[in-house]
């Protein structure tokens, strides 16, 4: 691996404006900097380091990235077990996002998804097979033959249950091979943007408590979701969102922020991830009554329905005191799959599941409720990742995202299982194609500002010295709870004014947070406090955008607002947070070859 491209000539320091502040042995220089770890960051790493000298930023060692949590697949129509196209998987994604995924995005989605499948096998990444060697692909919900008029198709390609692993570590070790440098445990402050251009990271290393500036020609953000927002979610500890606070923070609107994603099956209580591979495999879900309660709400595609669908469903039994015991669950059976195929097919949940709640799935059924899982929206970027300053036409030039954090927007109002790491890898591979075009091209190093650093150091300071009353994990909690409960599967304008006053309360108090542990090396109180603070910023956006939209569509579901609008609402929102409050923006939604119609499963 190389040294570290840390400044230490002088001159070339001064050339390039020394920032106050930060000494120059924690100043780096790359062509690309990339910040996260997970699909997206890798495979953009990896593509751009074909063309330059790349560094990745990442709060985690990068193969604990959260994408190697992802279970069940990845979809691409492979039709290696049965007859597919693209023309169908591009169908069901429009349908899925119930028509406000933008279509020429979902279209290069779709038709390059088997180039991505293929990459990482001839990569190495280890897929599980058919009988006759060629990828495995199974079942997941809303992905369908012939346009949506066939039963469902197999076009997940997968792993077992760890789809996402295998990915990931495939992805990590050929960065490693094409020499990307790692600086993992460092977490991402604040972005460098001067004149409307992005000049790289200001980044404190958590192992040590200094600050450090990444200087680069390009910046790429794939920092993922944010399902720590709620308190029932199958996101891992560090997804809280990061990325979307440091774009806030330099003015960049996010887009569609009021579309999360509840995944149907969350084990009870914890809401960990049970995979939708489960269904596809063959699950039923159960409710006290014994009945398979979906045939009542998609009786076509049962639980093969998409997930906001599914959710609602399961939400409305426990709701109306069907759940088991009358309890906050349903169950959902894998026991007629058989001992067997389980433990080939699904040995990480039957592995979970014993381990939490002590039930073995050959034997018992499941507990599961929806639990916050995805975020649809996100920072709005172009087809090639470029990130909008106005959300719109206007590039911010150097910097990029993609993945879960970004918003291009191939999910709309709902996204489909495999989808995402789908679009992880393939819009992470066009953000590094990009990259390695712009670093070919012979893009030059914009100056440093020297007060580069200085706004993030003096908030540093304050939060280092914090001396209020506040605790930040109580702070957390009330307010996860608070989002799970007013802003969940169901909404409406009650709950949803109370909570934006919440949030406005949780901001003020938040200024009110003591930091107790005075220590530099590795002070996970102050992380948690500067990553709660991103939370708020960005949680008003998802409270406010929901509050806003007026109709139900995907994962949005409003009981005051039933219906799907499309005269008022077939639009996306920009939502900019400004000094006087949220500002409101909308841009039209890109429709080639599927016209809205009425969703039904
Ligand atoms: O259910 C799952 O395995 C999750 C997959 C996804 O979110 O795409």
């Amino acid at each position: 691996m190389p040294e570290s491209e840390g400044l230490r000539n002088e001159e070339e320091a001064e050339r390039l404006h020394e920032p106050r502040g930060i000494p120059l042995h924690n100043i780096h220089r790359h062509d690309v900097v990339i910040v996260g770890a997970g699909l997206a960051a890798l495979s953009g790493a990896l593509e751009a380091a074909k063309a330059g000298d790349v560094g990745v930023i990442t709060k985690l060692f990068p193969t604990r990235s959260h994408s190697g949590a992802a279970q069940g697949g990845i979809a691409a129509s492979l039709a290696n077990e049965e007859e597919d196209h693209w023309e169908w998987h591009m169908f069901d994604t429009v349908k899925g996002s119930d028509y406000l995924g933008d279509q020429d995005a979902i279209e290069i989605m779709v038709r390059e998804a088997p180039s991505v499948v293929r990459g990482m096998e001839h990569m190495g990444c280890p897929f599980s097979r058919t009988e006759d060697g060629r990828v495995a692909q199974r079942k997941f919900g809303g992905h369908t033959k012939d346009f949506g008029r066939g039963g469902p198709v197999l076009r997940a390609c997968y792993a077992a249950d760890r789809t996402g692993h295998v990915l990931l570590h495939t992805l990590w070790e050929q960065c490693v091979k094409h020499q990307v440098r790692f600086y993992s445990e460092y977490y991402a402050l604040s972005l460098i943007v001067k004149d409307r251009v992005c000049r790289g990271v200001v980044a404190l290393d958590m192992a040590t408590g200094e600050v450090h500036i990444f200087h680069a020609k390009a910046v790429l953000l794939g920092t993922g979701g944010y399902g720590r927002a709620f308190s029932i979610t199958s996101n891992s500890l560090a997804n809280t969102g990061d990325g979307l606070g440091l774009v806030l923070r330099v003015g960049i609107p996010l887009e569609d922020m009021e579309f999360v994603q509840f995944h149907p099956t969350g084990l009870y209580p914890h809401g960990i991830l049970i995979t939708e591979g489960a269904r596809g495999e063959g699950g039923h879900l159960i409710n006290d009554k014994g009945e398979r309660f979906m045939e009542r709400y998609a009786p076509e595609k049962m639980e093969l329905a998409p997930r906001d669908v599914i959710s609602r469903a399961i939400q409305t039994e426990i709701d109306e005191g069907r759940g088991i015991g009358g309890k906050g669950y349903v169950h959902l059976d894998l026991r007629h799959i058989g001992g067997d195929k389980i433990r080939e097919l699904l040995p990480q949940i039957a592995e979970v599941v014993l381990k939490f709640v002590g039930v073995d799935i050959t034997k018992a059924p499941i507990p599961i409720q929806p639990t916050a899982h995805y975020s649809m929206g996100g920072i709005p970027t172009d087809l090639d990742c470029h990130v909008l300053a106005d959300g719109k036409g206007e590039i911010l030039k150097g910097l990029y995202a993609a993945g879960e954090c970004a918003c291009v927007s191939v999910h709309g109002a709902n996204r489909l299982g495999t989808n995402s790491l789908l679009e992880a890898v393939l819009y992470g591979r066009r953000a590094g194609r990009a990259l390695a075009q712009e670093a070919k091209g012979g893009l030059p190093f914009a100056e440093l500002p020297e007060e580069a650093a200085e706004p993030t150091l003096k908030e540093l300071e304050w939060l280092q010295g914090a001396k209020g009353e506040e605790k930040v994990a109580d702070l957390r909690t009330g307010f996860q709870e608070e989002m799970m409960a007013k802003c969940g599967v169901f909404r409406d304008e009650k709950d949803l004014s109370l909570l934006l006053e919440s949030v406005k309360e949780y901001q003020k108090r938040y200024q009110k947070v003591g930091i107790k542990d005075r220590s530099k090396c590795f002070n996970t109180e102050l992380i948690e406090a500067i990553e709660f603070g991103y939370l708020l910023d960005f949680a008003e956006l998802i409270v406010a955008g929901a509050l806003n939209r007026q109709e139900s569509r995907g994962a949005h579901a409003r009981i005051d607002y039933r219906e799907r609008d499309d005269t008022n609402w077939l639009k996306h929102t920009l939502a900019f947070k400004t000094d006087e409050g949220i500002r409101f923006d909308y841009k039209p939604v890109t429709i080639t070859r599927f016209k809205p119609k009425a969703r039904v499963y």
